[in-house]
């Protein structure tokens, strides 16, 4: 079995719909939507196309994962930051690894492309294994009310974070309905 990781074509979009909403379908915490998120923020000033990636497992795409621009907004200045999401594996095959390498790729590109950090709000014990943590350890804070545990964020360079504070300003296609 290969898995390779790529950015995605105008070719997998349909795909990545169908996975994206296969995934989230029996997940209490979501409302269903994600798959039209994604249409929303490829469709934005958010995407950036080497960070919108699927894992192609022997020529078949079955997981997708999106990091998109945000910034976190201090009470005088604010600092550049990535938003992880939506992640999506197909469900037959989660758990098998799929997701960590698309996270673990696309933590790679965001490094090599010069991003400090990349926030996120999801699975509190999945993604302290990637090294994020709780936001609110650099006084982050998410633009509405998750447990503390979920709000994450991970610094990208050593020391990028010093002195960041403030709230996440997620791309506004996050809060748009489909
Ligand atoms: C979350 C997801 C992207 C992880 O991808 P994956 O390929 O299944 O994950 P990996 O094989 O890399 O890692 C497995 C770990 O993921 C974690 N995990 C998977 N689904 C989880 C869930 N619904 N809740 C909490 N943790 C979860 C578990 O810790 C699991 O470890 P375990 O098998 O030892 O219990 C995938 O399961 C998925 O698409 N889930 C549905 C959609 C979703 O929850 N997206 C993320 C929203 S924050």
């Amino acid at each position: 079995m290969s898995l390779t990781i790529r950015p995605e074509t105008p070719a997998d979009y349909d795909r990545v719909f169908e996975i994206t909403e296969a995934a989230f379908r029996d997940l209490p915490i979501s409302d269903h939507t994600e798959q039209h998120l994604v249409n929303r923020l490829r469709n934005s000033t958010a995407y950036i196309p080497e960070l919108a990636l699927v894992a192609e497992l022997d020529g078949e795409v079955v997981g997708h994962i999106l990091f998109t621009r945000a910034a976190i907004v201090g009470s005088d200045r604010e600092w550049e930051s990535l938003t992880l999401a939506p992640v999506s594996v197909a469900p037959p095959h989660q758990r098998h690894g799929i997701g960590g390498r698309l996270i673990r790729a696309g933590i790679q590109i965001a490094r090599e492309l010069g991003f400090d950090n990349i926030n996120l709000v999801g699975h509190a014990e999945y993604y302290p294994r990637f090294g994020f943590v709780p936001a609110s350890r650099y006084g982050v804070r998410c633009a509405f009310e998750v447990p503390d545990d979920a709000s994450l964020l991970l610094e990208l360079k050593p020391g990028a974070l010093d002195g960041v504070s403030g709230v996440v300003r997620y791309a506004p296609e996050f809060e748009m309905g489909h």
